[in-house]
């Protein structure tokens, strides 16, 4: 079935407006000027951002409406698993086939001869949004390869040292540190988050970490846990690192973009971005951080010989990448400014407290992020009680699927078991939620109302 085909016709009127603005000619050259300009274009129809409070922006039902209607979704599930990647809003995915089609028509005529500066356009836009100075950023086909470049090529590491880890790190970057034993000769050591988490006994665990490892130099810290969705108070654990000579590696795979921060307000040296999760750029693209007075603590990716030494681009070395995702990125990047960072963040805590003040007491149900402000935000997991294994989880999961039409995801690496997390995004709204809570209610046995 054709995409427009499955959608109401409202959003099917704001859609039109949107594609009338976002397609150009095929052949037109995607100059980085004319890249702008579609961008520019992008969400036409869209209200200006609510202002006031956040509770008043988070349910400002007219602009949220708008919003929903920039992004086309199968109804065949209600689609409360957007943690993997996140969508493209229309405009996005237009500016996509855009330069996909310019791409393939041009092929290497566009590639030798423009690619080198419109990818410098890239790097420029993702640097300014951030907050960062260009040559502080490096663009990477995604967070896993940002990471793994970032602590692969951590050159301050001897023999004899430590570097830590925790249960809710990503399962790549906990692989990429236990690596470094065979190829630094450091001691990995794996702590627990607690659970349940409150700020102070997160920063406890951290302090008691550093203090029983005093040879430790390097710390990954995970800013959004993928596993429960638990926020890290990246700054207060940066400055307590920082005291006693620990480096950060922050993987923010999950947080910019979800949560509206600049880089320089983490306090940390060292980070990995994606792109393709909360900024809604296409399948293929992230970036890494390297604070400026910083750059030679970190390895040119295998001896590139291609960029200066002082050149951050040494130290990413990917190959030929697809053009189109790296050229849609200034449009994603628009868009989440136009919707608005501070907007996006106060929706999806407005979305995930929706369902989680609904849910919280229901029989047997363990939510796993705090309520505590800061500590979390789209994401939160749950576990029935005492429901812990793999078939535990994949059994709610798929009750959840195949009885109530709603996706959610198994998650494991906990220390304290396996969960399922739930993750809403902005084309999700309370009726979604709604029918979460009573699939919920269903198999919990939850008497509501
Ligand atoms: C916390 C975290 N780190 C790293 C990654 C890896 O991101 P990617 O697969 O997009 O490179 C993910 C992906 O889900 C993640 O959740």
């Amino acid at each position: 079935m054709h995409l427009t085909e499955t959608i109401s016709s409202d959003r099917r009127s704001i859609l039109k407006g949107l594609a009338a603005a976002a397609v150009t000619s095929l052949a037109a050259p995607a100059t980085t000027a004319t890249a702008m300009a579609a961008t520019a274009m992008a969400a036409d129809g869209l209200p200006a951002q609510p202002t006031g409070a956040a509770a008043a922006i988070a349910t400002d039902n007219a602009y949220w409406t708008a919003v929903k209607g920039l992004y086309a979704v199968t109804p065949e599930i209600v689609n409360l698993e957007n943690g993997f990647w996140g969508i493209m809003a229309e405009p996005v995915r237009r500016e996509f086939i855009r330069q996909s089609d310019m791409v393939n028509y041009q092929n290497s005529y566009y590639a030798r001869q423009r690619a080198g500066a419109d990818f410098e356009a890239v790097r420029i836009k993702v640097a300014q949004a951030v907050g960062a100075a260009p040559e502080e950023i490096a663009l990477t086909r995604g967070a896993t390869e940002a990471l793994q470049l970032l602590i692969g090529g951590y050159n301050k590491l001897k023999p004899g040292d430590s570097v830590l880890y925790t249960d809710l790190d990503y399962d790549s970057m906990q692989y990429a540190m236990n690596a470094l034993k065979g190829r630094r000769g450091v001691d990995v050591v794996k702590f627990d988050v607690p659970e349940p988490a409150t700020r102070q006994s997160v920063l406890d665990a951290y302090g008691r970490a550093l203090e029983a490892n005093p040879k430790t130099r390097l710390l990954l810290l995970t800013h959004v846990s993928h596993r429960t969705g638990l926020v890290m108070p990246v700054a207060e654990i940066a400055r307590m690192a920082k005291a006693k000579g620990v480096d950060i590696i922050l993987d923010a795979a999950h947080s910019w973009g979800q949560m509206d921060f600049r880089v320089g307000e983490l306090g940390v040296d060292f980070v990995g971005f994606n792109l393709h999760k909360w900024i809604g750029a296409p399948v293929g693209v992230g970036f890494l951080y390297i604070r400026k007075d910083r750059l030679a603590d970190i390895d040119r990716d295998m001896g590139d010989e291609d960029f200066a030494q002082d050149d951050i681009r040494s130290r990413v070395h990917t190959g030929t990448v697809n053009f189109a995702t790296v050229l849609t990125v200034p449009a994603a990047v628009a868009l989440h400014q136009q919707i608005g960072a501070a907007a996006k963040q106060a929706r999806l805590r407005y979305l995930r407290d929706y369902w989680v003040s609904r849910a919280r007491d229901f029989k047997d149900i363990e939510i796993l992020t705090p309520d505590e402000p800061g500590l979390y935000g789209a994401l939160t997991s749950f576990r029935l009680a005492g429901k812990t294994s793999k078939a535990d989880n994949d059994a709610t999961v798929a009750k959840l699927r195949d009885g109530h039409k709603i996706l959610t995801v198994r998650r494991a690496g906990v220390a304290k078991g396996q969960c399922i997390r739930v993750t809403p995004a902005l084309y999700n709204d309370e009726s979604d939620l709604d029918r979460f809570v009573e699939a919920l209610a269903v198999i919990t046995g939850t008497k509501t109302g």
